[in-house]
């Protein structure tokens, strides 16, 4: 018999003031109804990043769970997991000193169609530390200058994995010293262009759209030039005045969206481990803001 689960069970709570919020009364070991990933789907836009504590999940939940939500993605240059072509394993044993996405970044940004909403299980965490910081780039792009708002609504910016993923890059040259199995490749270098200020999909608010870790310059500007800017641009993007923090625990999982948000792994938990498993949701090309 399939349970049925009604749209009243699902309780939102509020969980910072920028972003952030747990969802309690779904069972996501079970196939949601409409009515109740209507209601997930209407917390995640609301909150940005959404907290579900206590799950046991299966990696078919997860995936079951992730299709309900738009569709699987795949997750370019990280290995997979066996058999699981869209699921990536996100691990640190105790012997690590390094972890995996320890800079601000918002996923997949260097693709034509970026994921809308990535999914994070906690397999097992650490006693403290280990936990996720998100930002809300919504208030990220409200909170800059008429100036300069009026300038990024015409500018657009280059994106690439290549400094991150490619031969050679960062994570190419400490791959030996990380579970997380990364696949850097040449074909990390290739660049997509974004609007700097995006149109969210879904909610039509303006957000801004640069990261450190996948944006590169700024469309017809020199490097020296685009810096400046950037710079500027990502110390302002993580203002702690925009951002919520989770503590993880086993069993939680976070839902976020990545179409205005930056998020960050912090590392301090040395002599700890943490795993986690993650998809992706099918995203569409982000356009301009108007
Ligand atoms: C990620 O950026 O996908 C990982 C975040 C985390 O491990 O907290």
């Amino acid at each position: 018999m399939v349970a049925v689960h009604t749209r009243e069970r699902l309780t939102v709570t509020q969980a910072g003031g920028s972003a952030g919020a747990y969802v309690t009364g779904l069972d996501l070991s079970r196939t949601l109804d409409a009515a109740e990933v209507m209601g997930l789907r209407a917390a995640l836009l609301s909150h940005l990043v959404v907290a579900l504590p206590d799950q046991t999940m299966t990696l078919d939940d997860l995936e079951r769970l992730t299709d309900q939500l738009g569709g699987r993605d795949m997750t370019p240059f990280v290995k997979p997991l066996d058999g699981r072509p869209f699921v990536i394993r996100i691990l640190k044993e105790p012997h690590e000193r390094l972890n995996f996405a320890n800079a601000w970044h918002t996923d997949l940004s260097y693709l034509k169609a970026p994921p809308s909403f990535t999914l994070l299980y906690c397999l097992e965490a650490p006693p403290y530390g280990g936990d996720t910081i998100w930002a809300n780039q919504y208030m990220a792009y409200e909170t800059l200058s008429p100036g300069l708002r009026d300038t990024l609504l015409q500018t657009d910016l280059i994106h690439s994995a290549g400094s991150a993923y490619g031969t050679g890059g960062y994570l190419d040259s400490v791959k030996g010293k990380m579970s997380t199995v990364v696949e850097p490749s040449k074909d990390a270098y290739r660049e997509e262009t974004h609007p700097a200020v995006i149109a969210h999909a879904e909610t039509g608010r303006a957000a801004l759209y640069a990261n450190p870790v996948y944006t590169s310059r700024v469309a017809g500007w020199s490097q020296a030039e685009s810096n400046g800017l950037l710079q500027h641009l990502y110390r302002h993007a993580v203002n702690e005045n925009f951002t919520w923090r989770l503590s993880w625990r086993k069993g939680t999982l976070a839902i976020w969206d990545n179409r205005c948000t930056q998020h960050f792994a912090m590392n301090d938990y040395q002599g700890f481990r943490r795993e986690m498993v993650r998809t992706s949701v099918k995203g569409s090309e982000p356009q301009r803001a108007a």
